[in-house]
């Protein structure tokens, strides 16, 4: 889709459809009382009939409106206007996209960015709408014969802002939002992709394509060179597979050449059967999005290349695929990471701890900044969080605050959990420096715990995306998440957040 920015009165608007904004109980929009003026109260009369409230979500479609230059006008309930913060923002930029695309509209002129929204910046607005369109319609139908076409899509949206000297900051916002947009969209595509197809090699490739198109340097470590380093927990991973397991290593230098980069890790595994402790048969197919933190990291790196943020990134990719066969790890093995740490391996299904530890350990030879992984890891966070929050653990509380408080600026919110040393001991292992697993209780800190100790040497902060990379049920599918957190967070640190 095309995006652009503009100012102006809206019954000036030569275009398919107008977009305005009406506030619950029937309260117009400042947009939405100049197309009244200019149509004669057509609006406010619509509206006292009793046809549009203005509740959260709801439209009316309008044709030939009287007084204007505009085919269509579409009016979007905003809710009670106390209560107008992100959640109706987004919803009403959603309701406004998805009735466009259905009606045939070629193009929109959408005023709702121009309605402010509380704690928000017009910048905000702008990326969020730039976002929000995009997701509204995104499809994976690339495996479906028949495709459920849209009879005219929606090509192009303009985006209003309220006065002309907010229109670079507003174009400057636009361009971050359609990057972390492709960003998402390159990490739901490759979430959605089913484990035979997306392997660990598929990944590999994948990242070497990106590097070509965007000027990274990538490197894959093949499973010998990660023998001789010593990677012996993320190698033990991939025993029971067919596919070989590969480290993935994309970097990209928009910083200085002595500036320390923030290292991004993403948990790759393509598919999780659990191994010799096989999962349950019931949704073992959404273990496909065991990839979800690789395909986060991945569609972060590709937004920093297209918005040429000027820093520093690495991200690190361990991948494997976990499966039971005749070579697998056994419960009960034990393992020497590449840390020299043990590991008695209990569970073969607490695999994204193991290939994370040898890939947090690799991470130290960039000199880090800031070390922060993502990951799929444990079903105990999900019970925690649910699916609206990402467990965030740290053992830096500044970098622990920043990440919260990007999460809560993209609307992609992380919630810090404790990552105390009186839960280490649930590792303890008779027989090696620490078990896989840490029992029943608090699984997603322990699994933390697990990794914090690998990351002793730099600033680090874990993200347990479990509950939210990805929706279950009838809509099922990647969310794209945490993409905007990680975006919202490496913008501000490079000062280009508005
Ligand atoms: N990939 C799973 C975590 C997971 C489960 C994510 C369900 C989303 C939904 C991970 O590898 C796993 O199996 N974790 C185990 C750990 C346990 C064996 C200590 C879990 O959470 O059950
Ligand atoms: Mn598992
Ligand atoms: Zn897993």
């Amino acid at each position: 889709m095309e995006f652009s920015i503009k100012s102006g009165s809206p019954e000036k608007q030569r275009s398919a459809c107008v977009v305005v904004g009406i506030f619950e109980p029937r309260k117009l929009t400042l947009a939405a009382e100049l197309l009244d003026n200019a149509a004669h109260n057509h609006l406010s009369d619509i509206i006292r009939r009793g046809d549009m409230e203005g509740k959260a979500g709801s439209t009316l479609l309008l044709h030939n409106v009287p007084g204007t230059l505009c085919d269509r006008v579409l009016l979007v309930g905003l809710g009670k206007e106390k209560e107008f913060g992100d959640k109706a923002y987004c919803e009403a930029i959603h309701s406004a996209v998805r009735t466009l695309n259905e009606t045939g509209a070629f193009d929109g002129t959408v005023f709702l960015t121009e309605t402010s929204v509380r704690k928000r910046s017009s910048a905000w607005r702008v990326r969020q709408a730039t976002l929000v369109a995009q997701e509204t319609v995104y499809r994976f139908d690339q495996f479906k014969s028949k495709k459920d076409k849209v009879r005219r899509p929606l090509r192009k949206l303009t985006f209003v802002v309220d006065r002309r000297n907010e229109l670079t900051i507003a174009e400057e916002a636009l361009r971050q939002g359609q990057a972390i947009a492709e960003g998402m969209s390159l990490a739901k595509d490759l979430a959605n992709l089913p484990g035979n197809v997306c392997t660990p090699a598929f990944l590999a490739e994948t990242a070497q394509k990106m590097a070509a198109e965007h000027k990274l340097e990538c490197q894959i470590l093949e499973r010998d060179e990660m023998a001789a380093l010593g990677m012996h927990s993320l190698l033990a991973v991939a025993k029971g597979s067919q596919q070989p397991p590969k480290l993935i290593v994309l970097q990209y230098k928009g910083g200085k050449n002595d500036d320390q980069p923030v290292v991004l890790v993403g948990k790759g595994i393509t598919f999780d059967s659990g191994g010799i402790s096989l999962k349950p048969a019931p949704e073992m197919d959404e273990m496909k999005y065991d990839m979800c933190g690789a395909a986060g990291v991945l569609g972060t790196i590709k937004a920093a290349a297209l918005m040429k943020l000027p820093i520093n990134l690495t991200v690190i990719v361990p991948t494997a695929e976990n499966m039971p066969g005749g070579a697998a790890t056994r419960p009960g093995d034990i393992v020497t990471s590449m840390s020299g740490q043990t590991i008695e391996i209990l569970n073969t299904d607490a695999e994204g701890r193991l290939v994370l530890c040898d890939a947090l350990t690799y991470a130290a030879r960039f000199q880090p900044e800031t070390v922060i992984d993502v990951a799929t890891l444990t079903g105990a966070c999900v019970i925690a969080l649910g699916h609206i929050a990402t467990g965030l653990f740290a053992n830096n509380e500044a970098l622990a605050r920043e990440l919260v408080h990007a999460g809560d600026e993209a609307h992609d919110r992380a919630w810090q959990m404790p990552l105390w040393d009186d839960y280490q001991e649930l590792l303890k292992s008779p027989f090696a420096d620490m078990a896989n697993i840490g029992g029943r209780w608090g699984g997603s800190i322990t699994a933390a715990c697990f990794l914090a100790r690998f990351t002793k040497k730099y600033v680090w902060a874990h993200l347990d995306i479990a509950g939210t990379a990805w929706k279950s049920g009838t809509d099922k599918g990647a969310t794209g998440r945490p993409v905007p957190l990680l975006m919202h967070y490496l913008l501000k640190r490079a000062g280009k957040l508005n």
